[in-house]
C-alpha cells in the first residue's frame, strides 16, 4: 500500500517536507502518511496568501463558488475507495466507517455548494416613505479550522464549506495524527478549481501554528472542534482578539433506558453508540442509565452484544471495530480499567489485555453518576452501566455532567420522551437511536463544556458562524 506523501498547501502550491511517519494503528508495519511540518515562515505565508485571495474569492458569484464545491464533491466520489481506505489506515475506523465518512463529506460538499443559491439576506420595512432596508451576509474574512483526528474528513469539511461557499478564505489545521486524510480533501478542492490562496492546508503541532494564526490580525474567525483542556486554552486567546469563536469539545453522553424498553433492542442501540468507532466520539454512549427492571436483562443483553464488537483491523471484512487511534489513547482506556478495578467495581466485558492497540469493547456495571468513570470523558470502547428508579433519576443523572452534547432514550413512552427531551440539559437528543451520528442538514453542537454554545454548526446555522450581518439603508435620491 502507498504511503501518501502530506505537504502544506499554501498559496496554491504544496510544498515542505513530509518527514512525520503515522502508522497504521491496526499494522504497525504499514507506514500510512509521511507529513511535512510547518515553521512560523508556512504559517506566515499562508496568512499573507490567504489575505491576498479573498476579496477576489468574495467578489465571484456565491453559486460560481458553489460550484468548486460541486466539483469537489465528485472527484472525492471517484476518488472513494481510496480515500475511505487510506482513512481507515490512518485513523483505524473500520472500513465501512470510513466509507460512510467520506460519503458524508461528499454530501457536505454538496449541500453547502448548493448554500451558494441560498445566501442572502432580508429586507425590512422601512418607517420612512420609499426607503429600503435590507441585510447582506458578509464573509468574516479569514477562517481558521483546527479539527481533530476522528472524523479526519467529515469534520473539516464541515468547517471549510461553509466558510468557503460564504466567501471567506480558509486554513485548515488537521490533527497530527490524520494528515494524509486532509490532504485527500484538500486535494479534490485544489483539484476541482479553488483559486490559489483562497483554501490552505497547514500541517504540524497544534501549539505553535493554532498560537500564530489565534493572534494574527488577519484571522477573524476560529473554529475548532477537540478536547476540554486545549479548547479552553483556545478560547482564552482567541478572546483577547475577540474573534469569533466556535468550540466543539467534550462528551459524556448517556443513553436512558427504561422499564418499558425491549432490553435486547436497547442494547443494540447502546453497543452501537459506545462500541460503534470504537468509541471514538465525542457523541460516543459512555454511560448506560438504565431503570431497575430493565438492568439485569439489558446487562446480558450488552454483554452479548459487545461480542460482537471483536476489535480488528478494520480493513477486513466482518470487523466491527477498529483499533484505538494512539498509545497515549490506549492508556487512557486502560487506566480507565484500572480504576473500576480498584473501586471493585464489576467488569462485566473487557477484562482481557489489549492486543497492541486493539482494545476490547469494556462495560463496567454497578457506576455511581458520581464515579470518575461517569464523570470524565474517556474517548474508547468503555461503557458504565448506571442503574436508577425513575425518569426523573435518569434525568437527574444524565444532567449530573459537565458535559452537555448528546442524551438518547430507548422507550416507548411518548409522555416519557417529551419530559426527556425537554429536560436532558444537551445539545442533541436522540430517541431510541444512538447518541452518535449526526445528520448534515441539522445544527449540531453542545452546550456546558461541550461548547462554547456559541454558533452551531452544519446546517445552515454553520453558515451563520461564518457571516456577519450588514445593513444597507438605501432612499430615494431626491432625498429632502
Ligand atoms: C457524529 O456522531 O456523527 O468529534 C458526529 C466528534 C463530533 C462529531 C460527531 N464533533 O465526534
Amino acid at each position: 500500500m502507498q504511503t501518501i506523501e502530506a505537504q502544506h498547501f499554501v498559496g496554491g502550491a504544496w510544498q515542505g517536507t513530509p518527514a512525520r511517519r503515522r502508522v497504521n494503528p491496526a499494522r504497525p508495519d504499514d507506514l500510512v502518511s509521511v507529513s511535512a511540518e510547518a515553521d512560523e515562515a508556512t504559517v506566515d505565508r499562508a496568512l499573507a496568501s490567504a489575505n491576498a485571495a479573498q476579496p477576489e474569492w468574495h467578489a465571484m458569484p456565491a453559486p460560481q463558488r458553489g460550484q468548486v464545491l460541486m466539483r469537489a464533491a465528485a472527484l472525492l466520489e471517484d476518488r472513494e475507495p481510496e480515500v475511505a481506505t487510506d482513512l481507515t489506515r490512518e485513523e483505524g475506523k473500520t472500513l465501512n466507517e470510513a466509507i460512510g465518512e467520506v460519503r458524508r463529506s461528499i454530501s457536505i460538499l454538496r449541500f453547502f455548494g448548493s448554500e451558494g443559491w441560498q445566501i442572502g439576506g432580508q429586507t425590512f420595512p422601512s418607517a420612512s416613505r420609499d426607503v429600503l432596508i435590507y441585510s447582506r451576509r458578509e464573509p468574516m474574512g479569514l477562517v481558521l479550522a483546527i479539527t481533530p483526528w476522528n472524523f479526519p474528513i467529515a469534520i473539516p469539511s464541515w468547517k471549510i464549506a461553509p466558510a468557503l461557499v460564504a466567501g471567506n478564505a480558509v486554513i485548515l489545521k488537521p490533527a497530527q495524527l490524520t494528515p494524509g486524510t486532509a490532504t485527500h480533501l484538500v486535494r479534490a478542492l485544489a483539484d476541482a478549481g479553488m483559486p490559489p490562496g483562497v483554501l490552505s492546508l497547514v500541517l504540524g503541532t497544534g501549539s505553535m501554528i493554532g498560537n500564530r494564526l489565534i493572534d494574527d490580525p488577519r484571522v477573524s474567525a476560529l473554529s475548532f472542534t477537540g478536547s476540554l483542556a486545549v479548547g479552553s486554552q483556545i478560547y482564552e486567546r482567541a478572546a483577547r482578539r475577540r474573534i469569533r469563536t466556535q468550540l466543539e469539545m467534550g462528551g459524556k453522553n448517556a443513553i436512558v433506558v427504561l422499564d418499558d424498553a425491549d432490553p435486547v433492542v436497547a442494547a443494540r442501540i447502546a453497543a452501537a453508540g459506545a462500541f460503534g468507532l470504537t468509541g471514538q466520539a465525542c457523541t460516543a454512549t459512555s454511560r448506560v442509565i438504565c431503570q431497575r427492571g430493565v438492568a439485569p436483562a439489558l446487562e446480558a443483553a450488552l454483554e452479548a452484544e459487545s461480542r460482537r464488537f471483536l476489535p480488528g483491523d478494520g480493513l477486513e471484512a466482518g470487523v466491527l471495530m477498529g483499533p484505538v487511534v494512539s498509545e497515549d489513547q490506549l492508556e487512557v482506556d486502560r487506566s480507565f480499567l484500572d480504576a473500576a478495578r480498584s473501586d471493585g467495581l464489576r467488569i462485566v466485558a473487557g477484562e482481557e489485555a489489549p492486543r497492541g492497540l486493539l482494545h476490547p469493547p469494556a462495560i463496567i456495571s454497578g457506576v455511581k453518576v458520581t464515579d470518575r468513570l461517569a464523570q470524565e470523558e474517556i474517548f474508547g470502547p468503555v461503557v458504565s452501566l448506571i442503574e436508577v428508579a425513575s425518569l426523573d433519576e435518569a434525568i437527574t443523572a444524565v444532567n449530573s455532567s459537565r458535559y452537555g452534547l448528546v442524551a438518547g432514550i430507548v422507550t416507548s413512552d411518548l409522555g416519557a420522551v417529551q419530559r426527556f427531551a425537554r429536560d436532558a440539559r444537551v445539545g442533541v437528543v436522540k430517541v431510541n437511536q444512538p447518541t452518535s451520528g449526526v445528520e448534515l442538514n441539522v445544527p449540531f453542537g453542545g452546550v456546558a463544556d461541550s461548547s462554547t454554545n456559541t454558533y452551531r454548526e452544519l446546517g445552515s446555522a454553520a453558515v451563520d458562524f461564518c457571516t456577519w450581518t450588514k445593513s444597507v439603508y438605501v432612499n430615494d435620491p431626491g432625498w429632502s
